[in-house]
């Protein structure tokens, strides 16, 4: 069974209706970031990866948390689960940019982004709706 199967299975378990995607202002500030340099379509692909790459290394981290904070063994696994397919996916991007960029090129850009990724946290308003 996939892992949105699953997820829809445990919320049945406990009788959670799945609620309506939301815009996610962190993606949205961070896609807002992307070079608009026309002719520069490699510059803005290797945005695109970076933040996609961002987006799942932080999914990761915060699934690392919950697999080892939280009380309910299944769910414990669960999470540990996800978070080793989020690694996974950080890595699949990463690995992309540098199929197409030089490894240098990719690296630096990243540091870029944890820079600004670092702007938009200090802004962003702390929700305790969400987890992911
Ligand atoms: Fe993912």
């Amino acid at each position: 069974m996939g892992h949105f199967q699953r997820v829809l299975k445990e919320l049945a378990k406990r009788n959670i209706s799945l609620g309506r995607q939301r815009k996610d202002e962190y993606v949205n500030q961070l896609r807002s970031r992307i070079r608009r340099t026309s002719g520069d379509q490699h510059g803005q692909m290797l945005d695109n990866l970076l933040i996609n790459a961002l987006v799942e290394a932080r999914s990761c981290e915060r699934f690392k948390l919950l697999s080892e904070h939280i009380a309910d063994e299944s769910l414990r696994k669960f999470y540990r689960e996800l978070m080793i397919s989020e690694a996974g996916h950080y890595r699949t991007f990463i690995e992309l940019a540098e199929t197409y960029l030089p490894a240098k090129q990719v690296r630096e850009r990243w540091k870029d982004f944890l820079i600004i990724e670092a702007e938009i946290m200090t802004n962003l308003e702390v929700r305790s709706d969400r987890m992911h």
